[in-house]
């Protein structure tokens, strides 16, 4: 049984300037103790997807226009309120960037990590408290008698961005969700947060979500990778395949990079060595949809050179991609060139933190 399961998750915001088509047809399971990996460029619909399985996206202007989110036999998306909001931080962690939903300045870290505890009545207030000297110990917060009792300003970034986690983590939830919750961060901190994040999964069993623009992040610590772009998942499944593999136009220029093919070269090569010393995220020639009107077929479509006519007509299924490893999905009517398939350099990228 999964421990979630997105059926066609569709999403729309309704403003002045017309419709935005925010999620389409998101479909996919989860395992417990599965970490995901969500990636894709800025506006492709990867935080409104979570956001929106939580309750959490402003209604108006947004609205679920359809589909479910089945959480442990139920479904999310139809739950009331109050009913949702014990599950929120109970039973589905969150830790997000946004300073909105962030430590509160005006409370010290005890006060933070013991109400996230007894807003769902788990404990009595003395055992909270007791219970985030444990948490900050947990995620690797030093001195933390003396560091419980301290104010957020007093902590350094990456020691915030612990007790985050520490928040996030502290009612044992069976999945945690977490949005560019690295981002902000150095790649030192970074690398150390990720062994944390890798540790506590095991500790605590709990499945993940991981959003983040970072392949190399994904690559160090997700099982499954999926691919989102205009709001549709374009490519799906374990991360070596995806990275090894790759079946998307798409996922192929996050990886290396679609440069200016009117010069006759249709994608960069370069060897492993060379892409380490490169960002990890290239640029892919052109610009995402405008998703208030977005393309009729695939929406990456006017950016793929290898797009047939049949993609700028028809939206294509997200299906097992043909020869490749079971679970492996993608949504494309084009096949890659076999040159790419089979691309020597098609190396996972460096986990975050592994990289010289
Ligand atoms: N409150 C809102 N009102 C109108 N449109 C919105 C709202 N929130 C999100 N959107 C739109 O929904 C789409 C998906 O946005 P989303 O925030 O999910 O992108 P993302 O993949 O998380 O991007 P990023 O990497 O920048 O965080 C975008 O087109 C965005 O402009
Ligand atoms: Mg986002």
């Amino acid at each position: 049984m999964p421990l979630l399961e997105v059926k066609d998750l569709t999403v729309r915001f309704d403003t002045g300037g017309g419709t935005v088509h925010a999620v389409s047809g998101v479909t996919y399971a989860l395992e417990p103790g599965e970490t995901l990996g969500v990636v894709g460029e800025s506006g492709s619909g990867k935080s409104v997807h979570v956001l929106s399985m939580l309750g959490l996206i402003p209604k108006p202007p947004g609205r679920i226009a359809g589909g479910q989110v089945i959480f442990e036999g139920r479904d999310l998306l139809t739950m009331p309120e109050g009913e949702l909001r014990d599950i929120r931080g109970k039973k589905i962690g969150v830790i997000f960037q946004d300073p909105m939903t962030s430590l509160n300045p005006v409370l010290t870290v005890e006060t933070q990590i013991a109400e996230a505890i007894t807003s769902h009545g788990l404990m009595s207030r003395k055992a909270a408290k007791a219970r985030a000297v444990e948490l900050l110990d947990l995620v690797g917060i030093p001195e933390p008698q003396k560091r419980v009792t301290q104010y957020p300003h007093q902590f350094s970034g990456g020691m915030r961005q612990r007790a985050m986690i520490a928040i996030g983590v502290a009612c044992e939830p069976k999945l945690l969700i977490a949005d560019e919750a690295t981002t902000a961060l150095d790649v030192t901190v970074q690398a150390q947060i990720l062994d944390l994040m890798k540790d506590l999964k095991k500790k605590l069993g709990m499945a993940m979500i991981w959003i983040t623009h970072d392949m190399g992040v994904v690559a160090g610590l997700a099982d499954n990778v999926q691919v989102m772009y205009g709001g549709r998942i374009m490519e799906r499944g374990p991360s070596r395949a995806v990275f090894n593999d790759t079946r998307s136009a798409y996922t192929w220029g996050l990886l290396r990079s679609l440069p200016d093919h009117s010069e006759g070269r249709v994608y960069e090569t370069h060897t492993p060595g060379q892409a380490k010393k490169r960002p990890r995220l290239q640029q892919i020639a052109g610009a995402p949809p405008d998703m208030t009107n977005p393309p009729p077929g695939d929406p990456f479509a006017p950016r793929n050179p290898f797009a047939t006519e049949r993609c700028h007509r028809e939206v294509p299924p997200l299906v097992q991609a043909r020869d490749a490893a079971p679970g492996h999905l993608v949504a494309a009517w084009y096949d890659l060139p076999q040159a790419l398939l089979t691309n020597p350099t098609g190396a996972v990228p460096a986990a975050a933190g592994e990289a010289a």
